[in-house]
Protein backbone atom coordinates (compact mmCIF):
# COMPACT_ATOMS: atom_id res chain seq x y z
CA UNK A 1 0.00 0.00 0.00
CA UNK A 2 1.20 3.50 -0.60
CA UNK A 3 1.36 6.46 1.95
CA UNK A 4 -2.04 7.98 -0.14
CA UNK A 5 -3.89 4.68 0.47
CA UNK A 6 -3.08 4.08 4.03
CA UNK A 7 -4.31 7.38 5.13
CA UNK A 8 -6.83 6.99 3.43
CA UNK A 9 -8.26 3.83 4.63
CA UNK A 10 -7.38 5.57 8.32
CA UNK A 11 -9.47 8.40 7.42
CA UNK A 12 -12.25 6.34 6.23
CA UNK A 13 -12.32 4.30 9.83
CA UNK A 14 -12.14 7.41 11.52
CA UNK A 15 -15.10 8.55 9.35
CA UNK A 16 -16.85 5.42 10.60
CA UNK A 17 -15.78 5.51 14.08
CA UNK A 18 -18.49 7.26 15.91
CA UNK A 19 -16.70 6.93 19.84
CA UNK A 20 -14.58 9.60 18.71
CA UNK A 21 -14.68 12.67 20.47
CA UNK A 22 -17.11 15.84 18.96
CA UNK A 23 -20.18 15.33 16.55
CA UNK A 24 -18.65 17.88 13.83
CA UNK A 25 -17.03 16.91 10.90
CA UNK A 26 -13.51 15.40 10.23
CA UNK A 27 -10.71 17.47 9.15
CA UNK A 28 -8.21 14.87 8.96
CA UNK A 29 -5.11 16.53 7.57
CA UNK A 30 -3.77 17.38 3.27
CA UNK A 31 -0.73 17.99 1.89
CA UNK A 32 2.37 15.48 0.58
CA UNK A 33 2.35 12.57 2.39
CA UNK A 34 5.73 12.28 1.32
CA UNK A 35 6.92 15.84 2.56
CA UNK A 36 9.99 16.48 4.71
CA UNK A 37 8.10 18.55 7.20
CA UNK A 38 4.17 17.87 9.08
CA UNK A 39 2.79 20.86 10.58
CA UNK A 40 0.50 19.60 13.30
CA UNK A 41 -2.10 22.59 15.10
CA UNK A 42 -4.48 22.43 17.28
CA UNK A 43 -8.09 21.60 16.42
CA UNK A 44 -10.46 22.57 13.19
CA UNK A 45 -11.87 25.91 13.98
CA UNK A 46 -15.58 27.12 11.87
CA UNK A 47 -14.45 27.55 8.59
CA UNK A 48 -12.18 24.18 9.05
CA UNK A 49 -15.00 22.09 9.68
CA UNK A 50 -17.22 23.72 6.84
CA UNK A 51 -14.88 22.58 4.29
CA UNK A 52 -13.26 20.00 5.71
CA UNK A 53 -9.43 21.35 5.23
CA UNK A 54 -7.25 21.97 8.10
CA UNK A 55 -6.27 26.16 8.37
CA UNK A 56 -8.15 27.29 5.83
CA UNK A 57 -9.77 30.55 8.13
CA UNK A 58 -7.66 33.43 9.00
CA UNK A 59 -5.00 32.09 10.87
CA UNK A 60 -4.26 29.47 7.59
CA UNK A 61 -4.20 32.08 5.43
CA UNK A 62 -1.28 33.27 7.14
CA UNK A 63 0.38 29.73 7.47
CA UNK A 64 0.10 30.27 3.47
CA UNK A 65 1.88 33.08 3.41
CA UNK A 66 4.98 32.08 5.69
CA UNK A 67 5.31 28.79 3.61
CA UNK A 68 5.22 30.50 0.63
CA UNK A 69 8.07 33.18 1.93
CA UNK A 70 10.52 30.52 2.14
CA UNK A 71 9.65 29.49 -1.43
CA UNK A 72 7.89 26.17 -0.40
CA UNK A 73 3.91 25.69 -1.22
CA UNK A 74 1.62 24.51 0.88
CA UNK A 75 0.91 21.21 -1.20
CA UNK A 76 4.11 20.13 -0.86
CA UNK A 77 4.54 20.02 3.28
CA UNK A 78 1.26 17.84 5.31
CA UNK A 79 -0.73 19.87 7.73
CA UNK A 80 -3.28 18.20 10.33
CA UNK A 81 -4.12 18.90 13.82
CA UNK A 82 -4.06 16.93 17.03
CA UNK A 83 -7.53 17.17 17.49
CA UNK A 84 -9.63 16.11 14.18
CA UNK A 85 -13.21 18.02 14.78
CA UNK A 86 -14.06 21.12 15.79
CA UNK A 87 -14.60 21.46 19.64
CA UNK A 88 -17.69 23.53 20.31
CA UNK A 89 -17.35 27.53 20.06
CA UNK A 90 -13.54 26.86 19.55
CA UNK A 91 -13.02 26.18 23.14
CA UNK A 92 -9.43 24.80 24.02
CA UNK A 93 -9.39 20.76 23.05
CA UNK A 94 -10.13 18.53 26.68
CA UNK A 95 -7.25 16.30 27.65
CA UNK A 96 -9.57 13.08 26.26
CA UNK A 97 -10.40 14.40 23.08
CA UNK A 98 -6.61 15.03 22.79
CA UNK A 99 -6.16 11.07 23.57
CA UNK A 100 -9.03 10.13 21.28
CA UNK A 101 -7.02 11.23 18.31
CA UNK A 102 -3.74 10.21 19.84
CA UNK A 103 -3.74 6.72 18.01
CA UNK A 104 -4.98 8.14 14.75
CA UNK A 105 -2.19 10.93 14.65
CA UNK A 106 0.26 8.96 15.54
CA UNK A 107 -0.41 6.52 12.62
CA UNK A 108 -0.35 9.35 10.44
CA UNK A 109 2.66 10.55 11.54
CA UNK A 110 4.30 7.11 11.04
CA UNK A 111 2.79 6.92 7.23
CA UNK A 112 4.63 10.15 6.47
CA UNK A 113 7.32 10.19 8.71
CA UNK A 114 8.39 13.63 8.19
CA UNK A 115 12.36 14.71 8.73
CA UNK A 116 10.55 17.74 10.97
CA UNK A 117 7.77 18.07 12.83
CA UNK A 118 6.29 21.48 13.43
CA UNK A 119 3.60 22.35 15.56
CA UNK A 120 1.73 25.59 15.56
CA UNK A 121 0.64 26.95 18.95
CA UNK A 122 1.12 25.78 22.54
CA UNK A 123 -1.28 22.64 22.27
CA UNK A 124 0.21 20.53 20.22
CA UNK A 125 4.09 21.53 21.35
CA UNK A 126 2.89 20.45 24.81
CA UNK A 127 1.15 17.05 23.22
CA UNK A 128 4.58 16.38 22.31
CA UNK A 129 6.32 17.50 25.03
CA UNK A 130 5.25 19.59 28.17
CA UNK A 131 7.98 20.83 29.68
CA UNK A 132 8.27 23.24 26.86
CA UNK A 133 7.19 26.74 27.39
CA UNK A 134 5.84 28.17 23.74
CA UNK A 135 7.56 32.05 24.86
CA UNK A 136 10.70 30.25 25.23
CA UNK A 137 10.64 27.75 23.11
CA UNK A 138 9.47 29.10 19.52
CA UNK A 139 11.39 28.48 16.82
CA UNK A 140 13.94 26.47 18.53
CA UNK A 141 14.85 23.15 17.30
CA UNK A 142 14.48 20.14 19.35
CA UNK A 143 15.33 16.20 18.65
CA UNK A 144 12.49 13.60 18.91
CA UNK A 145 12.85 9.93 17.84
CA UNK A 146 15.04 9.93 14.75
CA UNK A 147 13.03 13.61 13.64
CA UNK A 148 14.04 17.37 14.13
CA UNK A 149 10.70 19.40 16.50
CA UNK A 150 10.48 23.13 15.97
CA UNK A 151 7.77 24.68 17.89
CA UNK A 152 5.92 27.58 16.43
CA UNK A 153 3.50 30.17 17.48
CA UNK A 154 -0.12 29.54 16.71
CA UNK A 155 -1.03 31.73 13.51
CA UNK A 156 -3.73 32.80 15.34
CA UNK A 157 -1.39 34.18 18.51
CA UNK A 158 0.62 35.91 15.79
CA UNK A 159 -2.45 37.33 14.39
CA UNK A 160 -3.91 38.70 17.44
CA UNK A 161 -0.03 40.10 18.75
CA UNK A 162 1.27 41.34 15.10
CA UNK A 163 4.27 42.89 17.22
CA UNK A 164 5.52 38.94 16.65
CA UNK A 165 5.07 38.82 13.02
CA UNK A 166 8.66 39.21 11.56
CA UNK A 167 10.15 37.46 14.33
CA UNK A 168 7.65 34.44 13.26
CA UNK A 169 8.82 35.23 9.73
CA UNK A 170 12.61 34.82 10.87
CA UNK A 171 11.94 30.81 12.52
CA UNK A 172 10.10 30.24 9.53
CA UNK A 173 13.13 31.29 7.35
CA UNK A 174 15.08 28.83 9.38
CA UNK A 175 12.97 25.92 8.13
CA UNK A 176 14.90 25.00 4.73
CA UNK A 177 18.43 25.91 6.35
CA UNK A 178 17.47 23.11 9.23
CA UNK A 179 16.33 20.50 6.15
CA UNK A 180 19.71 21.34 4.51
CA UNK A 181 21.42 20.44 7.93
CA UNK A 182 19.44 17.96 8.60
CA UNK A 183 21.77 15.52 9.49
CA UNK A 184 24.44 17.21 11.60
CA UNK A 185 21.79 19.00 13.16
CA UNK A 186 20.39 15.22 14.25
CA UNK A 187 23.89 14.48 15.58
CA UNK A 188 24.24 17.55 16.94
CA UNK A 189 21.21 18.38 19.51
CA UNK A 190 22.09 16.03 22.19
CA UNK A 191 19.67 12.59 22.44
CA UNK A 192 18.10 13.65 26.00
CA UNK A 193 17.69 17.23 24.55
CA UNK A 194 13.77 16.81 24.16
CA UNK A 195 13.57 15.48 27.92
CA UNK A 196 15.43 17.78 29.47
CA UNK A 197 13.02 21.33 31.05
CA UNK A 198 15.88 23.81 30.16
CA UNK A 199 16.78 21.90 26.62
CA UNK A 200 20.59 22.71 25.39
CA UNK A 201 19.74 24.40 21.96
CA UNK A 202 21.92 23.53 18.90
CA UNK A 203 24.51 25.82 18.46
CA UNK A 204 23.56 25.53 14.46
CA UNK A 205 20.78 27.79 15.20
N1 LIG B 1 -6.47 26.34 14.26
C1 LIG B 1 -5.91 25.13 14.36
O1 LIG B 1 -5.22 24.84 15.32
N2 LIG B 1 -6.10 24.28 13.35
C2 LIG B 1 -6.81 24.56 12.28
O2 LIG B 1 -6.94 23.72 11.40
C3 LIG B 1 -7.39 25.84 12.19
C4 LIG B 1 -7.22 26.72 13.20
Amino acid sequence: MNKETELKKIESEMTGDKSLSLSTNLVFGEGSPDCAVMFIGEAPGEQEDIQKRPFVGRGGQLLNKMIEKIGWKREDVYITNIVKRRPPNNRDPLPEEIATYQPYLQKQIEIINPKIIATLGRFSMAYFNPNLKISRDHGKVFRMNGRLFVPFYHPAAVLRNPNLISEYEAEFKKLPKILEKFDELLREVPVEAFQKKEAPQSKLF
